[in-house]
């Protein structure tokens, strides 16, 4: 293993790799200063041009996927100083496709963003991460050079560093891409089960960063009914619907007395209390991130609409008359059916919120009933906000 000491030892000067890096970077600059990243993009008000560029998002991003895990191997043949000889060149120049990739995927994904709608945590996850780990490859090209150039090799385990710790950030923030395209259940669902309960605790823990303060994604116009839970005259008890933690939050206004609530309270049927329901049961495969069978139940009209059996004259929602919507089939029918929703094993509806929800379509399926006005049975009570 000979190769000429002299050619390693002399300082290299870098202009050419300099001046595509640094165009690069202006590159990245002027893209966020264009389509500065916005965490709740308006609808319907980008051009579009920008949105068919954004629709490459998904072919764009497998590009610095392969170049960065192809240099992650390279850097460990880099290591050694003659493994730095003979392959150096090479990392750099798979660095520079990497970065640059991640800078397209990244100006992509913002402006396929514009599209609306890309709300949640992991959305915030995705894009906040994505945007830190581009910043610190970008970074680690930087080091690269200049540690090349300057024959040092601490600063190129410097450079390893930050490249290896951005390259982690990176990835999980795709994953938290991943989770909005395939769904947040699709990477941990067959998990080992020690394992599956460590991901999932992890996930939980980094959405509850961004997710927190957030209420259910409610569209339904209506007047602000939701107050502080503090001022209740007791304690809100624990809501009976348990999921995620910010998915659910059913407005805990306090409510003295169920059903039928006395005059004075605000609160509305569907927002309030079936909405809630499909919030925290349904809306994982039917809701912004997946619309399983073409169908949304996040929003009153997306439920009116149906999904891809509406166009078959079958209704999701028959207002006035349940056993003719296809949701409420869905949830009456036998568990080992096919037709059963929410699907067997997953986290299923309590008999009273099957009968709240029946009620509210026997009743009209209206989005503007009053909760104070409602005559739920009985058998619905632990389904209403107490
Ligand atoms: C784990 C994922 C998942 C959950 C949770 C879930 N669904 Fe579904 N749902 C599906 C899938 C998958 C389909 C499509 C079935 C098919 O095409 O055969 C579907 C289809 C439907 C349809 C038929 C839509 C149409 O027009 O064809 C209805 C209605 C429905 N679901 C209601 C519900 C309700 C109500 C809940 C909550 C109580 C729920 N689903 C929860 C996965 C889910």
């Amino acid at each position: 293993m000979s190769y000429p000491p002299q050619e390693y030892d002399e300082p290299k000067s870098n202009t050419a790799v300099w001046t595509a890096t640094v165009l690069l970077i202006l590159s990245f600059v002027t893209g966020l200063l264009i389509f500065p990243p916005l965490y709740d993009a308006p609808k319907g008000e980008a051009a579009s041009s920008v949105l068919f560029i954004g629709r490459f998002h998904p072919i764009l991003l497998h590009l610095p996927v392969g170049a960065l895990i192809v240099l992650s191997i390279m850097e460990l043949a880099c290591l050694t100083r003659s493994g730095e000889y003979k392959f150096g060149s090479a990392a750099l120049l798979t660095l520079w496709i990497g970065a640059a990739g991640s800078v397209l995927a990244v100006l992509a994904g913002i402006m396929l963003s514009r599209e609306g709608g890309y709300t949640g945590g992991n959305f915030t996850l995705h894009q906040t991460l994505a945007l830190i780990g581009t910043a610190g490859v970008l970074l680690a090209l930087c080091i690269r050079i200049y540690a090349m150039g300057q024959q040092n090799r601490e600063l190129m385990h410097a450079y390893r560093a930050v490249f290896f710790g951005s390259f982690g950030i990176m990835s999980l923030g795709a994953h938290f891409g991943g989770n909005m395209s395939h769904g947040s259940k699709f990477l941990t669902e067959h998990a080992p089960a020690p394992m599956k309960s460590q991901m999932v605790g992890m996930e939980k823990w980094m959405l509850s960063f961004v997710e927190q303060p957030k209420a259910p994604a409610v569209e339904v116009k209506a007047e602000p009914t939701v107050e502080p839970v503090t001022p209740a005259p007791k304690p809100a008890p624990a809501p009976s619907i348990e999921a995620t933690p910010a998915a659910t939050m059913p407005a805990p206004t306090p409510a003295p007395a169920p059903t039928p609530a006395p005059a004075g309270t605000d609160k509305l049927v569907f927002q309030d209390v079936i909405l809630p329901i499909f919030v925290a049961k349904c809306n994982k495969c039917h809701g912004e991130e997946k619309q399983k069978g073409d169908l949304r139940m996040d929003t009153f009209e997306m439920l009116m609409i149906g999904g891809e059996n509406a166009a078959e004259k079958k209704n999701n929602i028959v207002p006035g008359k349940p056993d003719e919507s296809l949701t409420i089939q869905s949830i009456v029918a036998p568990i080992d059916d096919d037709l059963h929703m929410p699907p067997e094993g997953k986290d299923q509806l309590t008999p009273a919120e099957i009968s709240a929800i029946r009620y509210w379509v026997q009743a009209g399926a209206s989005a503007t009933q009053k909760l104070s006005d409602a005559q739920f049975p009985a058998e619905a009570k632990e389904a209403l906000p107490q």
